[in-house]
């Protein structure tokens, strides 16, 4: 399931991205700020248990998260832009990474690094990638995840594509997908148009 998180700051920061004139630490700070607002609604069904505990004053029944500490995936490189934000939200979550790159012939995903927390099954665990452009990269993460153990995946992404989406949804439709925007299509380079461009050379302020 696709949902588009149309918070008018999420929008607007996005709008503020995608111009080709941004700065590299503007992009930055940006991209960190929307995925802060983007982490807040995918973790808004986080379930909750009851403790009890002593205030200075008192003895009473409060809540916290339950289970497991949370685990948030990054698919390198750009992912890493979007991770921070998030990691404010829930700064002892446990971090893993995915090294995917694509082929620039054939636009297929090759797998270089694999790193998680243990007990992917007893953790929600939010993949964390930046463009959903032919949806291959994320489909190929999730389904390294899942032979890892994952059980409960959320994936977040800035911009998808329609064809990221399907292509996502026909592997993995049992993992809800939340974006900033969905854009108009991707162009013959699988680039996402309008888009924002290279979302790591914008990020790291390489060409
Ligand atoms: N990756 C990007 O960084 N941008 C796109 O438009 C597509 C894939």
């Amino acid at each position: 399931m696709l949902t588009v998180i149309d918070h008018p700051l999420v929008q607007h920061k996005l709008t503020l991205m995608r111009k080709k004139d941004t700065t590299t630490g503007d992009f930055r700070r940006l991209a960190r700020e929307i995925s802060l607002l983007l982490g807040y609604e995918v973790l808004r069904d986080l379930p909750l248990e009851t403790i009890t505990i002593e205030t200075p004053l008192e003895t009473m029944e409060a809540v916290q998260v339950q289970g497991k500490k949370l685990c948030f995936i990054s698919i390198l490189r750009a992912g890493e832009g979007i991770l921070d934000g998030i990691l404010d939200l829930v700064p002892s979550a446990r971090i893993g990474h995915i090294g995917l790159y694509r082929d620039p012939e054939t636009h297929e995903p090759v797998e270089y690094y694999f790193k998680v927390p243990e007990a992917l099954e007893e953790r929600l665990c939010v993949v964390v990638d930046p463009m959903l452009a032919t949806g291959h990269s994320a489909a190929a993460a999730v389904t390294k995840l899942k032979e890892a153990g994952a059980k409960q995946i959320k994936l977040v992404c800035l911009i998808a594509a329609p064809e990221g989406v399907a292509a996502f949804e026909a592997v993995h439709a049992d993992v809800p997908v939340y974006t900033a925007a969905l854009d108009r299509q991707l162009d013959e380079h699988a680039y996402i148009r309008p888009g924002l461009g290279d979302a790591g050379d914008r990020l790291f302020g390489t060409k």
